[in-house]
């Protein structure tokens, strides 16, 4: 059965099924497709479905040119679980977020593999993408599947592989980047190494499923407690009338032991300020309490505050208060360059901005309009001129999008307050945050 299902997947005749068409599972999708690989996506949300079945993408760094590609070549979504029983891979990257007591909320990975249960028959690989804590997968998708009499590593194989899609990245596709891949037994390693080999240059295969889980958390902790450094670097290089940016750039040019990462208003996305947590969540359950991952996640949530009182402190510069100034927030997803508003700092600046009585605007070229939960306030993104520029009292650069032009915003900004390093201080006009 193995061995069938391995030849098929190497010889690119078997179909591949991935549920949830997001920023993983879209991208990964097309790979398939474009390797020649009949694709089957599945999604609950309607919308997403339709778009790509017209076509029509819905994420700014994937071209609906690739999308019709993939449909010439057979991709189909849907959001039909029955037509499961047709495929010989299925590869499972929905969402994995915290609920509201910080705890990992597995609803939507435990959702798709019960629903997907009934269709699964022997001979099928099952591959868990979702960033999740070592155990996920034996311990949540493997009795669900056991409990309808098919056993793991012999009728189905079992596969955990993370996903390291940096959106916006333009020097790395899906195929580029090097997938870590596990298995519940050698059998399955073996099926989840010619499952990606065709579709993505490097496999590396580890000794479990557990540690291909925890890989990825070690990846995202490594960048979330390093910019948690930085940002409090940030904190005491202000205070002594030094730049941060200065001092990365400098030592940056250590060829050896140093690795950059810059300070910002805080951490956003679905990854680094979540998935921390799972691994935090999980030590609990062996007694261990993760110091690193806490402190960073507290020193992250704190950054929009520390915005938030620059921003109070260059207006008060010009003799004025927060309280009725007019205020512009530049850029407004988690990072530059994405059209990804999930966990993002802007919407938490703007949040405490209007409750201190701001006047709060935003321009986001990736943006179009923003709906602020707490608030209750829907704000359009406006179109960046002279006039507009120079009728806000402060302007906050929170995302650095490349499509912004910047020499405009310091021509005819009359105060800026800056989180990313974009523009050089300049006395009593340009100030760090
Ligand atoms: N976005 C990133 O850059 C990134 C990078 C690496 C890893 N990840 C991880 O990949 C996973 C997916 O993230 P994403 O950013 O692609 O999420 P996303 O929200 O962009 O996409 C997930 C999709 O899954 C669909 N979905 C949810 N439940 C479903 C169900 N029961 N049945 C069918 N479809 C369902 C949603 O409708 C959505 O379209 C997460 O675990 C995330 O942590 C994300």
């Amino acid at each position: 059965m193995k061995d069938k299902l391995i030849n098929k997947l190497t010889s690119k005749k078997a179909s591949i099924g991935i549920i949830g068409l997001g920023y993983v599972g879209l991208p990964l999708a097309l790979a398939y497709s474009k390797e020649g690989y009949k694709v089957l996506g599945i999604d609950q949300d309607q919308e997403k479905v339709i778009s790509i079945n017209e076509g029509k993408s819905f994420i700014k760094h994937i071209e609906s040119s690739d999308i019709n590609k993939a449909l010439e070549q057979g991709l189909k979504a849907t959001n039909e679980f029955s037509e499961i029983g047709n495929i010989d891979a299925l590869i499972i990257c929905v969402p994995t977020p915290l609920n509201s007591y910080k705890e990992p909320d597995l609803t939507y990975v435990i959702d798709s593999i019960t629903s997907s249960i009934p269709y699964l028959k022997k001979g099928q690989a099952i591959c868990l993408v979702s960033t999740t804590y070592p155990g996920t997968t034996e311990e949540e998708l493997l009795p669900r599947i056991e409990s309808e009499g098919l056993k793991v590593g012999k009728d189905i194989f079992l596969i955990y592989s993370p996903e390291r899609e940096d959106p916006g990245n333009i020097d790395f596709k899906t195929g580029s980047i090097p997938k870590v891949v596990g298995g519940y037994t050698e059998d399955c390693l073996e099926v989840g190494i010619s499952l990606f080999e065709k579709v993505i240059e490097k496999i590396v295969p580890v000794s479990s499923l557990k540690v291909a889980e925890i890989t990825k958390l070690l990846e995202n902790i490594y960048r979330a407690v390093n910019i948690g450094l930085v940002n409090d670097m940030k904190k005491i290089a202000d205070k002594m009338d030094i730049d941060i940016f200065e001092v990365i750039n400098a030592a940056s040019t250590k060829p050896f032991g140093f690795k950059p990462f810059y300070p910002g208003p805080g951490l956003g996305g679905h990854c680094i300020p979540i998935d921390p947590f799972y691994l935090s969540w999980k030590s609990k359950q062996y007694g261990i309490y993760n110091h690193f991952i806490e402190l960073a996640g507290e020193i992250n949530t704190e950054m929009p505050n520390w915005v938030i009182e620059k921003t109070v402190s260059a207006l008060n510069n010009s003799s004025k208060s927060l309280r009725d100034s007019k205020v512009l927030v530049l850029g407004v997803s988690y990072k530059k360059d994405v059209d990804d508003l999930r966990e993002s700092p802007a919407l938490t600046i703007i949040e405490k901005l209007l409750k201190k009585g701001a006047k709060v605007s935003f321009s986001d070229p990736n943006i179009s309009s923003v709906n602020l939960k707490e608030s209750s306030v829907l704000l359009e993104s406006i179109k960046l001129t002279e006039e507009s520029l120079s009728d806000f009292d402060v302007i906050i650069v929170v995302t650095d999008h490349t499509d912004f032009d910047y020499e405009l915003i310091k021509r005819a900004s009359k105060l800026i307050v800056d989180t990313r390093g974009v523009f050089d201080i300049e006395d009593g006009k340009i100030f760090r945050a």
